[in-house]
């Protein structure tokens, strides 16, 4: 079985909503009939892409503006979402934090590992508790090809992304006696508004890019048929290669190497 709204609704929760994967995802999600609760910061693009799904799909929306990379941000969506059956967990928000370690300052990292690491982790915890109740449901965690190796120059996002690899990994497990399905969605390269910004220059990288859309299909074509998924059989053999032929050392260096050049002066 792939997404579906029988085994994975009424309502989905998706995180960075407001752009990229996520908007992608909210879109799939209510032609499918799903009803949406969309968080970000961007209230404005929530409302409107909110307003443009309801008009097209006929589902019900609901806007969380939230950031969360703050430790208050899972009162909020708990308090916000305490009326609804959310079935399907899309946690998706993230952002890449580039650069040589000791050139960003403990506060920006430690902000940085509540948005990838414990808000994820908070909020799986607390959506999969009902679903186990219910005996259905479906988590998607949005890590990375950069979560299978240790990577210099985006240390701790590679390291962020390793954990949401191995905590969905983990919880495919323990969750599938509940009827609740996991997947780690593991994208390469993808064209959206993180390329290119905070300092990391890729946009013109000779990389074999993939499109949201291209990204989000293999994620709703995924869950409950896989654990983990590296959309685009290039990200997938490279990906093997660095990780399984390579020694680690190696691989690191490649990975440093690939890195570096995208780097604004200032962080590396
Ligand atoms: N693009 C790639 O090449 C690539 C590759 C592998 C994995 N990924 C992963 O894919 C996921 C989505 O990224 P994307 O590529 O679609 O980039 P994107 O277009 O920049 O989307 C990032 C989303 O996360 C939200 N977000 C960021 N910081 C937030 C915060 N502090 N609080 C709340 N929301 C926050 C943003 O919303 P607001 O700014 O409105 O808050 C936005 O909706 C991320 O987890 C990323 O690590 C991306």
């Amino acid at each position: 079985m792939a997404t579906s709204l029988q085994k994975h609704g009424p309502w989905a929760l998706v995180t960075g909503a407001s752009s990229g994967i996520g908007e992608e995802y909210a879109r799939r999600l209510a032609a499918q009939g799903f009803n949406l609760v969309l968080v970000a910061r961007r209230q404005g693009r929530l409302e409107l892409l909110a307003q443009k799904l309801e008009n097209q799909s006929q589902i019900q929306t609901r806007v969380i503006v939230a950031d969360l990379s703050k430790s208050d941000c899972l009162d909020l969506i708990i308090e916000g979402t305490e009326d609804l059956e959310v079935g399907l967990l899309i946690n998706n928000a993230g952002a890449a934090l580039p650069g040589v370690f000791l050139k960003q300052s403990l506060e920006g990292r430690s902000a940085f590992v509540t948005l990838n690491v414990m808000t994820p982790m908070q909020l799986t915890h607390h959506f999969a508790t009902k679903m186990v109740e219910r005996k259905r449901g479906g988590i998607v965690l949005v890590s990375s090809v950069a979560g299978f190796n240790a990577a210099p120059y985006i240390a701790s996002y590679a390291a962020a992304k390793s954990y949401l690899l191995n905590l969905g990994l983990a919880l495919s497990e323990e969750l599938a006696q509940h009827h609740v399905d996991v997947l780690v969605l593991a994208p390469g390269a993808t064209r959206t508004e993180m390329i290119g910004t905070g300092g990391l220059n890729m946009k013109d990288a000779n990389v074999p890019w993939m499109s949201v859309q291209r990204v989000v299909n293999v994620g709703m074509k995924s869950l409950g048929k896989k654990t983990v998924v590296i959309p685009g059989p290039m990200n997938h053999v490279f990906t093997s290669f660095l990780r399984r032929v390579l020694p680690k050392k190696l691989a690191m260096r490649i990975m440093a190497r690939t890195m570096e050049p995208y780097l604004d002066e200032e962080l590396r």
